[in-house]
């Protein structure tokens, strides 16, 4: 296999860069807006730890897999399922896989805005002071006001999407690797300062007892493949952005020990995003299950009572939108990576392309909000729909799938040679999990939930 589209495919300078950009892409409002919100629904602790047995047994080989699919053809998601397919004379239907996973950005992506577009009023909302001395009703009221306006919601989202596909169209590599240097050391001390404010709310103790004290009797069906389907989500796998992050990396890079720390990175946000949010609920009366707007409702009475909070509240609210446009830039370059490559377009037409349809797909979202809140299909909103169908359903089919590819369709000498591992035992480990574990675990939840186990 030679790099043979290389003119137009690029490459990242470094492996950090590669690490930059994917630890972008993993790290952004999965962590801090999706992580709380889901874990509160669904009941804390035992939530929390399928989750993270989902990300160590199934997100972490997957990710290296899909990593490694991506380097192997150095194209888009979709022409490299064309040529690893037609390499291992595999079935032709292997093809569907790469559109599957653009499809699957445009939906994620045209929701994702949406909420951004939400952080991106709250910078605003911030920098004017609206969170001094608020009191949790009154912050609740701040949140409602702005879900409520369909034209406050479409001007973020408008303003969101204009930004990624800026960003898109000078090429992922120049800006994102800046912006990504300095957005994650601070985000982390961000967290870290809310943590501390957490510890002084009295509640504590409650917060942490909530998120790591397992009541397995909360668990349902429905929240084991949420937990398992969030794995997919905050790792960014299953749909190609790993996959074409990967096709930029270099070949002498060990994917094996990149993943682990990409993947460490964004479970230790996820968990410090936790640890500072649910004693802030606890404190101020609030629901855990008062479902998507939990950190909306929660972080800006810690930002109007603590001192400096004015700074601090900017600051936290601005490095979200950093953090939500470093992942939404991977979710539409699969798609803006194949409409350059097959389709002869500039990166800037691709752009204005792949972004207009995603503007308007969210159009769905922000309207589930308001007036069409009571608009619902299988019992839920337009919004819940699109979030249940991509992070529950086409991700984990789109990484069960990747799973079996590399491992039971790719050879042996092809996966151990792109894989790098440092030595055979770990492998090994790889391989029983990709063959094995990963596509059953997959299966099974899949079963479960449809009431077959
Ligand atoms: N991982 C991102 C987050 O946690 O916010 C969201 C995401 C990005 C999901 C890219 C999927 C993806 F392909």
């Amino acid at each position: 296999m030679t790099g043979t589209k290389k003119s137009i495919h690029g490459q990242w300078s470094s492996r950090f860069a590669f690490i930059l950009a994917a630890t972008g892409s993993a790290v952004g409002l999965g962590n801090i807006w999706k992580f709380p919100y889901i874990t509160g629904e669904n009941g804390g602790g035992a939530f929390v730890i399928v989750y993270l047995l989902c990300v160590l047994l199934i997100g972490i080989p997957i990710m290296m897999a899909e990593t490694m699919l991506g380097r192997r053809s150095r194209q888009n998601p979709i022409n490299t399922m064309i040529t690893l397919s037609d390499e291992a004379g595999a079935d032709k239907n292997w093809h569907y896989l790469g559109w599957m996973g653009v499809i699957a950005g445009f939906l994620i992506l045209s929701y994702y805005s949406v909420i951004a577009g939400w952080a991106s009023a709250y910078v605003l909302k911030a920098f004017t002071g609206s969170f001094f001395d608020a009191d949790a009703s009154e912050i609740k009221g701040l949140f409602d006001g702005l879900i409520a306006s369909p034209i406050q919601l479409i001007f973020w989202h408008s303003l969101f999407m204009l930004a990624t596909m800026s960003i898109v169209a000078h090429g992922v590599k120049t800006g994102i690797e800046k912006a990504v240097r300095f957005l994650m050391p601070s985000l982390f001390v961000m967290l870290i300062l809310l943590v501390a404010y957490a510890m002084t709310t009295g509640s504590y103790d409650q917060g942490i007892e909530f998120l790591f004290t397992p009541d397995f009797s909360k668990l349902t069906g429905d929240s084991v493949l949420t937990a398992m389907g969030h794995a997919f989500f905050t790792l960014s796998i299953g749909m190609g952005a790993i996959m074409i992050y990967g096709s930029y990396l270099p070949k002498d890079v060990s994917i094996s020990k990149t993943v682990f720390l990409i993947a460490g990175t964004d479970t230790v946000v996820a968990l410090l995003a936790g640890i500072a949010i649910f004693p802030i609920v606890f404190a101020s009366g609030l629901e855990p299950a008062a479902g998507p707007g939990l950190i909306f409702q929660t972080l800006p009475i810690a930002f109007g009572n603590m001192t400096g909070g004015w700074l601090f509240g900017l600051l936290f609210f601005v490095m979200l939108v950093f953090a939500a446009l470093s992942s939404s830039i991977s979710l539409i370059e699969p798609a803006v990576a194949w409409l350059v490559e097959n389709r002869d377009m500039s990166r800037k037409q691709a752009c204005i392309w792949s972004g207009s349809i995603t503007w308007l797909l969210g159009f769905g979202t922000v309207f589930s909000f308001n007036v069409w809140s009571g608009f619902k299909v299988f019992d839920r909103t337009i919004f819940q729909l699109l979030d249940y169908l991509t992070a529950n359903l086409l991700l984990p089919i789109g990484g069960f799938c990747i799973a079996v590819f590399a491992g039971w369709i790719m050879t042996q000498q092809h996966t151990e040679h792109e894989l790098g591992m440092p030595n055979p035992l770990s492998y090994q480990v790889w391989k029983i999990l990709i063959c094995y574990v990963a596509p059953a675990a997959v299966f099974l939840i899949f079963l479960h939930v449809v009431g077959v186990l």
